[in-house]
């Protein structure tokens, strides 16, 4: 296959859905000596957390190499970039906007919108400032006022520059990874910490939307989420039973406060040391109204019940990604049309979905047909939602380009561009070649 087809009158096929690309902040800028430190740096300096024992301090040189970059962004023929901005880079550590940063961002947004490419540009994706982890991080309430800080003066700054903001990436990564299992920075290990840091991403969340509903009442705001739909093996109770718990601990527990204002009722089941410290109001704050929500999916996973713990992960048999992740499009369907069942959904981006394969460069070609058959089934599995009645407005390919994928460093390849680390070239996958004629042909 070396195309991406969709039924030939998919809503997809319109002008009006929106076709992006998106990269990450730490994942592609390097420009380390002009930002503060950050909590990705100290986890890559600490040995045996990163697989290639890669940093951050030069990744794809985006810093030096934006124009170029979204040159090719525009090449791609997509109607909108999703970036990140990197918190340490455009404040300083007595809390004012740091020029060199907020000009190196507006630089990129000004071309952009030459260009006429909406900019959904994320507040937070994962570079917390060290000096805010030295104080406790997303463990500290106080986390959530500093970010709430930076979300005015920035935004304040960018002025009409942006199509979308989302305040958070993915809160479930940095509290659970981060500061419950401890496989992403700060490293983190202790049921006591993983839901104490969710609320306080929660409540960050929450204070930015006022902020933004302020500063930004023209752009679309909100917050983007990923899930990884919980499958039990059988249809036995307990594997039953284990999945649900699995789905309201991992995927639930971010999306029920922010829709319905309470966490799920698993919080009634867990140790008084494992509870979020809730404020009064701090529901009321979080669960506010968001213009859409971004959802990120890659993969699902299948659960057992377990004799002493609540749930037991199997490991997947099915066709894998490079990153030992099985492909299973009809959970993305699954997905999107339960959600839309449970809540009263606003509006959905798709703002993350790809895969990681072994690519091989070959004579200035990489013939990634795996990859473009993810991307070709995704898709119609996200055609069949909005068959379904789900409304979708957009899709984000992650990723614009192969980038330092966190703790496996840069040895997964997420990119529909291929980078060489050496040189810094970059090259177009055949799947982003696909990609590009499906937008083109709309
Ligand atoms: C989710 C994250 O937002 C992104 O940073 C990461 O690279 C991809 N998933 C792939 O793991």
């Amino acid at each position: 296959m070396t195309k991406i087809s969709l039924p030939f009158n998919s809503p997809l096929l319109t002008k009006d859905f929106v076709y992006g690309v998106a990269t990450a902040s730490f994942q592609i800028e390097g420009g380390y000596e002009h930002r503060l430190p950050c909590i990705w740096d100290t986890f890559c300096s600490t040995a045996g957390k990163i697989a290639d024992n890669s940093h951050g301090h030069i990744a794809c040189d985006h810093y030096n190499n934006w124009q170029q970059d979204i040159d090719l962004i525009e090449s791609l023929g997509v109607d909108a970039y999703r970036l990140s901005i990197s918190w340490p880079r455009v404040m300083t550590q007595d809390g004012k906007l740091n020029p060199v940063g907020v000009k190196f961002y507006t630089d990129i947004l000004d071309e952009l919108k030459r260009k006429n490419i909406k900019a959904f540009v994320t507040l937070y994706h994962w570079d917390l400032p060290q000096h805010l982890e030295d104080e406790g991080g997303w463990l500290n309430r106080k986390t959530a006022y500093a970010f709430e800080q930076y979300v005015e003066l920035i935004t304040n700054a960018f002025g009409t520059r942006v199509y979308s903001y989302a305040t958070l990436n993915e809160p479930f990564c940095s509290a659970f990874l981060g500061y419950e299992i401890g496989i992403h920075a700060p490293g983190l290990v202790g049921k006591q910490y993983g839901k104490k840091a969710a609320h306080h991403l929660l409540l960050a969340h929450g204070l930015a939307m006022n902020v933004l509903n302020k500063t930004s009442p023209n752009t679309q705001n909100g917050i983007v989420l990923n899930f990884t739909p919980a499958y039990p093996l059988t249809d036995n109770q307990q594997d039953i039973d284990s999945a649900k718990y699995a789905d309201d601990y991992l995927n639930q527990w971010y999306m029920k406060p922010i829709m319905d204002g309470k966490y799920p009722d698993i919080i009634n089941q867990l140790p008084s040391d494992h509870l979020p410290d809730i404020h009064p109001g701090d529901m009321e704050l979080i669960s506010q109204s968001v213009d859409y929500l971004g959802i990120n999916f890659y993969t699902r996973q299948v659960y057992k019940a377990h004799p002493t713990d609540i749930y037991e992960p199997i490991a997947p048999t099915g066709p894998l990604t490079d990153m030992g992740w099985e492909i299973y499009p009809q959970s993305f369907t699954d997905l999107l049309v339960s959600l839309n069942k449970t809540y009263t959904l606003p509006p959905i981006y798709i703002t993350e979905n790809g895969a990681a394969m072994p690519d091989t460069y070959n004579n200035g070609e990489v013939n990634d047909l795996d990859r473009l058959s993810y991307y070709n089934t995704h898709l119609n599995a996200v055609h069949n939602a909005v068959e379904q009645g789900v409304t979708i407005h957009g899709y984000f390919a992650w990723s614009l380009m192969d980038n330092f994928e966190w703790a496996e460093g840069y040895l997964k390849r997420f990119g529909i561009v291929y980078i060489d680390y050496k040189t810094q070239q970059r090259t177009i996958k055949n799947s982003g070649l696909a990609y590009k004629e499906l937008i083109s042909k709309r």
